[in-house]
């Protein structure tokens, strides 16, 4: 499986040593408040597992998974919502935890539901920001790391539900997502 990989962007090391210090920030910046960390399934829940951690306050926990329509390694413009919040929003100071930004759209929709249903506040916290290709008016608050245009795997990222259990960050081959 490893040989799927071209490159290694970021080691296991890199990546631990980069999330504790995004903890510490949101430990900073949402002190005295209690954020509901909401992790998007299922790419974000090694980062969601991690970044959590790294945090030295309260917080509360839930999950959402919303598809693209469509399948495939670009995404498309609409969202359905597979799995809802088990706690209602209305009130909540959110962090969305994100695998990666691409297009935004995604995330761009589902800010706009969670204002919706009347949440305080909504920032984004993404491990990875692919920035060149936004085309949704959404920037990430928190980001790991920006990245090239690359298709990438691992800490919680797949290719067709394979490599999240990687835990450093890849470069997926081409030859396996174009063949
Ligand atoms: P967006 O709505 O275009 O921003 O789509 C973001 C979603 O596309 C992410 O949550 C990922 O599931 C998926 N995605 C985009 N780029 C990659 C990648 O390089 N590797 C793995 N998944 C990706
Ligand atoms: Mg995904």
């Amino acid at each position: 499986m490893h040989n799927d990989v071209e490159k290694i962007l970021f080691t296991e090391e890199q990546i631990a040593a980069r999330v504790r210090a995004l903890g510490a920030e949101l430990s900073r910046d949402y002190a005295g408040k209690n954020p509901l960390m909401l992790c998007i399934l299922k790419g974000a829940f090694v980062f969601f597992a991690d970044l959590t951690r790294a945090m030295d306050m309260p917080v509360a926990m839930d999950f959402m998974q919303v598809s693209s329509y469509g399948a495939g390694a670009v995404s498309s413009g609409n969202i359905r919502i597979l799995k809802d919040t088990a706690v209602p929003v209305a009130g909540r100071d959110v962090i969305i935890v994100e695998d990666i930004i691409d297009s935004g759209n995604s995330l761009y929709r589902l800010k706009g539901l969670l204002k919706e249903r009347g949440a305080s506040s909504v920032k984004i916290c993404a491990f990875l920001d692919k920035a060149s290709r936004r085309t949704a008016p959404v920037a990430a608050d928190y980001v790991g790391y920006v990245i090239e245009d690359a298709f990438v795997v691992g800490y919680g990222l797949d290719y067709a539900e394979k490599y999240r259990n990687f835990p450093y960050l890849g470069i997926l081959k081409r030859e396996i997502y174009e063949k």
